[in-house]
């Protein structure tokens, strides 16, 4: 990163379609990301089937979470909002019949699947457009061999759900979803007897670590987790963390540009979801961890991050979970290390908010950077400089428009971005935020 950039400062020009995003000099400041959006899904829904009231402290306000309280008002559990938000649970069998729209929200769509799967009702779950275009039957599949009544159309939404009585199973994920385990995970609490899901590599374990939390008997091994069958679950309160996902684009610019000096304060720093600072730092990243503590079950800290110059590497199948939301961001930190960099095994991003392969590689060829996706794999050319910048489409994808706006601050000439008000699916201020550590 040698080249100066033309002007001095970030700039952003433009509302909603057409917003193009300057580029900066560096980047520095002490800052905090929105709540952990899988946390906030997670804790609305399991609060939903607890005894008593949940307060959710740091919940992440989010087109998807908005997604989600609204369906566990429709399933019938009250949610008090203030500066905390309280859940009114009705017991793990009170859900009551309901249409949802899950709108682009692929974790509620698969998640809320398990509760329903036991319940004494009938429910029908619709998405928006990117969701309905999304695999359904990775759920459905496990949760009929447990006895539900699921069914979808030609695998996709709408999805209709019966609840029935469920029995307990062995399942092995035929791919590492933390979502599809999750859905199993919440029908185990409803079945006759023990479920057990085995991952071909580990995934995020919020939602293992939530239920024990609630009082499920969750057993962890290394390569599964079962669930007993549960009476009640009780939360009381969860404390949400700064989500990793929307604090790992700003790890990136700072990271790229020169002097940059940046702490964010109180994220997630579950190693389920930190697979990025591990591969960033065997590319020679500067990133420092403080003041380690504890988020409820999560662990949490300070992030600190400098300016530093990158060389390309390999991100290997099982490392792709642990990561799997930052890719493009990854694709970016490839573009400007020295050598070619690879990711291998990603197949899982093609089904995603939008093809998250062919997304990136055309978001990286519209910036002048080389680039080139196989099936379930790409690799990025990396030349340590600014990328030239130009125009990336979003797709409608808030990763995408993320990776679009990074890609502005650290290129030559800026980086227009269709469809960036995308962003607000899982963080509604991004670009506010990016314009105050921008100089
Ligand atoms: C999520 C799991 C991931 C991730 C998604 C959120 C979750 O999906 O991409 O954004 O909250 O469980 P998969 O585990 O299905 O890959």
């Amino acid at each position: 990163m040698t080249e100066p950039p033309r002007s001095e400062g970030a700039g952003f020009a433009g509302a909603g379609p057409g917003l193009k995003v300057e580029p900066a000099v560096t980047v520095e400041g002490h800052i905090a990301v929105p709540g952990d959006k899988s946390i906030s899904h997670r804790a609305l829904l399991i609060g939903a089937v607890c005894d008593g009231e949940t307060r959710v402290r740091g919940f992440g306000r989010s087109g998807d979470t908005e997604s989600t309280l609204a369906a566990v008002r429709a399933l019938g559990a009250g949610v008090d909002e203030g500066e905390e938000l309280t859940v009114h649970g009705v017991g793990m069998r009170g859900l009551r019949s309901a249409e949802l729209d899950c709108g682009n929200a692929g974790t509620l769509a698969r998640l809320v699947c398990g509760l329903l799967a036991y319940q004494d009702g009938t429910f029908r779950l619709t998405g928006d457009e990117s969701l309905s275009a999304r695999p359904m039957e990775r759920i459905a599949i496990p949760l009929r061999r447990m006895g539900a009544n699921v069914d979808t159309v030609d695998g996709h939404m709408p999805v209709t759900i019966t609840g029935d009585a469920l029995h307990g199973i062995e399942y092995t994920l035929p791919v590492a979803s933390a979502q599809v385990k999750s859905a199993m995970l919440l029908a185990g609490l409803g079945a006759r007897s023990r479920t057990t899901v085995i991952e071909p590599a580990p995934t995020r374990d919020h939602t293992e670590l939530m239920l024990k939390a609630a009082g499920a008997r969750v057993t962890v091994r290394p390569a599964s987790v079962s669930i007993d069958p549960a009476e009640s679950l009780r939360l009381g309160a969860v404390d949400i963390p700064g989500d990793f996902s929307s604090a790992a684009p700003f790890v990136v610019a700072a990271t790229l540009l020169p002097e940059s000096r940046l702490t964010i304060h109180d994220v997630s720093l579950n190693p389920r979801r930190t697979g990025l600072l591990d591969v960033l730092e065997r590319m020679g990243g500067r990133v420092g961890i403080v003041a380690r503590r504890r988020f409820g079950s999560e662990p949490a800290g300070d992030i600190e991050i400098r300016h530093a110059e990158l060389t390309a590497t390999t991100v290997e199948a099982h490392e792709v979970p642990l990561m799997v939301d930052e890719l493009p961001l990854f694709a970016l930190l490839a573009a400007c290390a020295r050598g070619q960099s690879r990711v291998r095994g990603a197949g899982e991003l093609r089904h995603k908010e939008t093809d998250r392969i062919a997304a990136v590689i055309d978001a990286l060829r519209a910036i002048g950077v080389r680039a080139r996706d196989y099936e379930d794999s790409f690799t990025v050319q990396g030349v340590p400089t600014r990328p030239r910048g130009g125009k990336v489409d979003a797709r409608g994808d808030h990763r995408i428009a993320m990776l679009g706006a990074i890609a502005g601050v650290v290129s030559r000439e800026g980086v227009q971005i269709e469809g960036a008000e995308s962003v607000a699916i899982s963080f509604p201020g991004f670009f506010e935020l990016l314009e105050t550590i921008s100089r």
